[in-house]
């Protein structure tokens, strides 16, 4: 597996974990503003176990969550970037750009811009034919970042998180998709 790039954009730098990245994850990680709208926060333990998933992500596919770095601001301001998601799916397999940052650090445009970045990345170096990215119905902060780098919803991709019990009130959830310039979004193929 090729190592990963680290992603630099005007104000962020998105790299490999470090092993001091943990406790802040943990800490963003049990707060009640950034779980909103997870099914529960999670616990130190949960935590690190999901920063070991992240890491092994990496190392199977050469590409994950990055760490973001604000340099001048914070060593670690929580992820952002690609993933192959677990679930099944009506749109999987397929490779989703996600994130999750300290409340400390919202609406400054950070997560907007790191995944621009990822985003670039995984079209022009990946070189995949589409990106998609799903959340919680009511997560309109989520949605907002969607919007912003250019993706877009269907309503007939709404789906019911397969994890998720019938009438969890998080259950709903709205897919968007970006394709590849120049690749039309329909009957697009996704490489593993
Ligand atoms: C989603 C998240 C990563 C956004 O990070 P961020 O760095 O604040 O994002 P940006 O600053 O780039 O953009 C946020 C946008 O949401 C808007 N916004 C903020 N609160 C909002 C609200 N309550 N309702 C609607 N829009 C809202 C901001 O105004 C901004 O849009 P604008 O630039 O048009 O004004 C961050 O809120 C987060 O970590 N949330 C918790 C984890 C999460 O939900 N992850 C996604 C799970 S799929």
């Amino acid at each position: 597996m090729h190592p990963t790039p680290e992603l630099q954009t005007e104000r962020l730098v998105l790299r490999r974990w470090r092993p001091d990245d943990r406790p802040p994850f943990a800490r963003l990680n049990a707060d009640p503003r950034v779980v909103e709208f997870l099914p529960a926060p999670l616990s130190r333990s949960e935590s690190d176990a999901l920063a070991d998933r992240i890491e092994a992500h990496f190392e199977r596919h050469g590409f994950g969550l990055w760490a973001v770095e604000v340099p001048g601001v914070t060593p670690f301001a929580g992820f952002v970037g690609l993933a192959v998601p677990r679930i099944e799916a009506h749109f999987t397999p397929c490779v989703e750009i996600g994130w999750r940052l300290d409340a400390e650090h919202w609406n400054r445009g950070y997560a907007t811009e790191a995944a621009r970045a990822a985003l670039a990345f995984g079209f022009e170096t990946l070189q995949l034919a589409e990106i998609v990215s799903f959340t919680v119905e009511g997560n309109l902060r989520s949605r907002r970042v969607m919007e912003k780098i250019g993706m877009t919803r269907s309503p007939s991709d709404d789906f019911d998180h397969p994890v998720l019990p019938e009438g969890h009130t998080l259950r709903r959830h709205v897919l968007y998709r970006s394709a590849r310039p120049g690749i039309s979004c329909e009957d697009v193929p996704v490489a593993e």
